[in-house]
């Protein structure tokens, strides 16, 4: 199950994505965390020291290897120069599955210990100014964009990405690769609008949306969001003071979470395990084409001098049971 958190800076995604990864991981899921934010806190929050979350490998600079071993015998696809952040797989590409030990985990993802058991961290990278002024082609994000398109994930193991609501993933497409987006917002009017943009571009996508509201206060604050939003709001969570103390460097063991915010926790994953029926594989391979095309188009072709349209392989759809390749 793909799972994004998104919404505006400062609005709780690092901190929920956080504590949804640490409810996971006290189930025994299998559970793959990747932190692509433009402000890379994920590491830390989920109890990292600083150098622990400076050592982490950025997938941003594993791109060769991880298009190398994605590409596989894919002969639609001439060389990894030619392999953009929408190339899809097809025909001899290799895919990725979450309980598997793989080249692209070995390089790029570190375990973490939690709660008993041990989730998988994989880091975009921290995005430099020069990231921001090249946008398309260089983005960090699209190593994940590429990891996602390859991935076969079934119910009961979840990939977690804590990620911006920027406007880099719509261009790329990166906002309709989850089963299930939370967009996180606090009440406030600022918090709001994000929901808004992001609602925009996912209605054309049949992008599942829900709204976590953060740092809701009392009545007033529920009355808001509901008037804002709608059906849309899934659940709310109020201020913690687990995450209070966390934040001073002093985790206190996970089942002390406040129980309102447990059961949000667990309402979060219910939400996530519902949409496994609503799943089309057609429709999911179907966008990533569309979105190469789209790329190809705007800059893709002129950027490798290839026709990268022809990448794209007619008769291969996307799903649990596309036979390994060797
Ligand atoms: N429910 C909460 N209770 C207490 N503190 C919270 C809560 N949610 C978020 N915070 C605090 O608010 C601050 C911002 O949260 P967080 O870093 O998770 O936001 P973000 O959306 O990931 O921000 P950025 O856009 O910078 O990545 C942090 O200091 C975090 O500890
Ligand atoms: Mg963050």
């Amino acid at each position: 199950m793909k799972i994004a958190f998104v919404g505006k800076g400062g609005s709780g995604k690092t901190t929920l994505s956080s504590l949804f990864i640490r409810h996971l991981a006290t189930t025994g899921a299998p559970v793959v965390a990747v932190d692509a934010d433009i402000n890379q806190h994920l590491g830390p929050a989920l109890g990292l020291d600083e150098a622990e979350a400076a050592a982490l490998p950025a997938m941003g600079e594993r791109l060769p290897l991880i298009k190398d071993y994605l590409r596989g015998s894919n002969p639609r696809i001439a060389s990894i120069e030619t392999m953009i952040k929408t190339t899809p797989p097809g025909d001899g590409s290799r895919l990725l599955r979450v309980r598997e030990d793989n080249p692209v985990f070995d390089a790029c993802a570190r375990p973490v210990e939690l709660e008993g058991g041990a989730v998988r961290l994989m880091v975009t990278g921290p995005f430099t100014d020069a990231d921001l002024g090249v946008a398309c082609y260089h983005s960090k994000t699209g190593a994940v964009e590429l990891c996602l398109n390859h991935l076969v994930d079934g119910p009961d193991e979840y990939v977690v990405v804590d990620m911006t609501a920027g406007s880099d993933s719509f261009a790329s497409g990166m906002f309709t690769r989850f089963d299930i987006t939370f967009l996180v917002a606090e009440p406030t009017r600022k918090g709001v609008s994000v929901y808004r943009q992001y609602k925009e571009y996912a209605r054309d996508f049949g992008v599942a949306l829900k709204v976590v509201g953060n740092k809701v206060q009392g009545q007033d604050d529920l009355d808001f969001l509901r008037a804002e939003v709608g059906d849309d709001l899934l659940i709310t969570v109020g201020h913690s003071n687990w995450v209070r103390a966390l934040e001073k460097g002093r985790p206190p063991r996970f089942e002390l979470l406040e129980d309102a915010n447990r059961r949000a926790l667990s309402r979060l994953q219910s939400a996530v395990d519902a949409t496994y029926e609503l799943r089309d594989w057609e429709r999911y391979t179907h966008q990533m084409v569309h979105f190469h095309l789209k790329n190809a188009r705007s800059w893709g072709n002129e950027r490798t001098g290839a026709d990268l349209a022809a990448q794209v392989d007619p008769s291969f759809v996307l799903g649990e049971s596309v036979a390994a390749t060797a």
